[in-house]
């Protein structure tokens, strides 16, 4: 943990005060970490000539009027449910006021600083300065942090200011005090090769499931249909990060191997933002990328599949692409329907300003029909840095946001919790009223296990869950088996977008943001888990038991009872 002395270094005022009018103006404390993120050693200062890529985010006009918004069109009975927002009236919530734009602009322009929109709402600015300047700028401390494990170097300040007469303009400055270890944020944890011999090209399901995930496996599971869904204005989005690249050949094979009911040369689409790519050199693809391309065309048969690859061109400062890739998505008029990530960190590394900005910009896609899916995490209750100590539960990020539907993990059949799958409470972000009576009522079977180690009041995670271990997976023309929370959200997904093509084809909006539905109409679609644990931080973390509980959400889901309580809520 923390050293004082440390702590006290990094605390200490800036030294130098040149040639900045910062006498003018009385500076407050605008946002401050108590201590340095966990599994990091701090370098010293950072260079002063070193460039930042900076963002601020201002003020929005009526981010409550987008929240209310949101919930209006996403819970069945509503009288806007469904009538989902256009780009435009999404903008118009989340715009700042002039004043708040004037008076930000006219601050970063009296230090010599254009600053560009960078969101279509212009409630995000950008400019580039240097470690030095931003250091006078904003009363900071810029060290080097670096990250043991991963060797990643990030560049913090412990606190940072802003003029006193603009903390109510300013959301937050970033980067600041958010630290990030090495993606992949969420890690496969079991990375199985299997040898080609046991790579069954017997396409019958096996009776049992549990040595081998598949899709026809999961088909059988869950009620999957297995023909190809109609709607040609169905799409579903899967992010890439980190130079994973999905193979378009080891699909190909994967489903030549596991889907022989349909065409091999099934493929999807590539979009890319911060220089991002798509290498197809067989030796480069990537185990997760692979994983959730193939578990997004295998399943969602018929689906218009795009892998958006953010690239390592990314200015969101350790990041990896995570605000970038919401961004690009901001200034497209049609985004996919469906989006699922499998990737993610520990809330304790985001600052909460910059934690509600992410999650804000998931209300926005959700208020304009998007269902934005992540894997919960692979730590149990003691999230990504779960071979630290940890004195208590360590909530993921972005799970802990309530616009987005976090996906847990199961296994074996009957199903049972898997060990790995992450859940738990935020400590940013309340409980929405949609699961309120959902978790009120787990807390109450659970008792006082676990009292004191995780916050009650917190927005509780996952949401839903799904198998998540052994899939059946090509890399590199070779099948390995994966495990993983990252094999349920693209599974998860892909059931989504399935029932979205039914809705679409019926001439109704896709589901967008599922929270308020799964956990009111759609409830009664998903089978209870109700054993195992997800163990962690030195206890056996939380149990899953009758209800919804923070392993397994409201358990796993079974297709056509999940289309029923769909096509009822749409009036079909
Ligand atoms: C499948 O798993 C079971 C128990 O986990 C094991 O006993 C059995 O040998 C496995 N079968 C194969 C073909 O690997
Ligand atoms: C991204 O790629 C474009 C060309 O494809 C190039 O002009 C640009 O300089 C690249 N940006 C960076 C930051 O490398
Ligand atoms: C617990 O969560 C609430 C949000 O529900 C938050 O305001 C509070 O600060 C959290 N407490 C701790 C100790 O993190
Ligand atoms: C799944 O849902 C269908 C339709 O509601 C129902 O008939 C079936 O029994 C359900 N299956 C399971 C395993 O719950």
């Amino acid at each position: 943990m923390v050293s004082i002395p440390l702590l006290l270094a990094f605390l200490a005022p800036a030294a130098f005060a040149c040639c900045k009018p910062l006498e003018r103006r009385s500076m407050r404390v605008h946002e401050s970490r108590s201590s340095v993120p966990q599994g990091f050693v701090n370098q010293g200062p950072a260079a002063p000539d070193t460039v930042l890529h900076m963002r601020i985010a201002l003020t929005q006009s009526d981010s409550a009027g987008l929240e209310d918004a949101l919930m209006a069109v996403s819970t069945p009975g509503s009288a806007s449910f469904g009538q989902h927002l256009s780009k435009e009236e999404v903008e118009a919530f989340v715009s700042p006021s002039q004043d708040t734009t004037d008076a930000v602009r006219t601050f970063l322009e009296q230090s010599g600083i254009q600053a560009t929109e960078i969101t279509p709402a212009g409630d995000w600015l950008g400019f580039q300065i240097t470690v030095g300047e931003a250091n006078q700028l904003f009363d900071s401390n810029f060290n080097v942090f670096k990250h043991a494990e991963s060797g990643r170097e990030n560049i913090v300040t412990m606190a940072y200011s802003v003029p006193a007469d603009l903390s109510e303009h300013v959301r937050l400055v970033h980067p600041t005090i958010s630290a990030f270890p090495k993606l992949p944020l969420i890690t496969t944890p079991l990375v199985n090769p299997i040898s080609q011999a046991s790579s069954s090209s017997d396409v019958t399901p096996p009776a049992s499931c549990t040595n081998v995930t598949t899709p026809a496996c999961l088909q059988d599971l869950y009620n999957i249909p297995t023909a190809a869904a109609k709607s040609s204005s169905n799409n579903l989005g899967v992010a890439g990060f980190i130079e994973e690249f999905a193979n378009k050949q080891d699909l190909s094979l994967f489903l030549k191997t596991l889907r022989p009911d349909i065409n091999p040369a099934t493929t999807f689409h590539l979009e890319t933002l911060d220089n991002g790519t798509n290498s197809q050199v067989l030796a480069d693809a990537g185990f997760e990328a692979s994983l959730d391309i193939q578990y997004t065309v295998g399943i969602a048969t018929g689906v218009p599949v795009t892998f958006i690859s953010a690239g390592e061109q990314n200015f969101d400062s350790d990041l990896d692409g995570f605000l970038d890739m919401i961004r690009f998505l901001q200034f497209q008029i049609s985004p996919p329907q469906v989006l699922t990530t499998s990737y993610g960190q520990d809330e304790d590394d985001v600052s909460p300003a910059l934690a509600e900005s992410l999650c804000n910009a998931y209300a926005q896609l959700g208020a304009r029909g998007v269902s934005i899916l992540f894997s919960s995490g692979d730590g149990g209750v003691g999230g990504g840095g779960q071979g630290l100590e940890c004195t208590t539960f360590e909530p993921a990020f972005p799970s802990g946001c309530p616009f987005m539907t976090s996906v847990g993990a199961t296994t074996d059949i009957p199903e049972t919790s898997a060990f790995f799958s992450s859940g738990g409470f935020s400590n940013v972000f309340a409980r929405p009223a949609y699961q309120a009576q959902a978790v009120a009522a787990y807390l109450k079977r659970l008792g006082t296990t676990n009292a004191g180690l995780f916050n009650t009041t917190g927005r509780a995670f996952p949401d839903v869950a799904a198998q998540g271990t052994d899939f059946e997976v090509f890399v590199d023309q070779q099948p390995f088996l994966i495990s993983g929370t990252s094999c349920s959200s693209p599974l998860f997904a892909a059931m989504v977008s399935l029932v979205n093509a039914e809705l679409l084809s019926a001439g109704k909006r896709p589901l967008g943001f599922l929270n308020p539905f799964l956990y009111g109409a759609a409830a009664g679609a998903f089978s209870d888990i109700t054993t195992g644990s997800n163990p962690g931080c030195g206890t056996n973390g939380f149990p899953a038991l009758e209800g919804w509980d923070p392993v397994t959400g409201l358990g796993t889901p079974n297709f056509s009872a999940l289309l029923a309580a769909a096509k009822k809520a749409a009036g079909l």
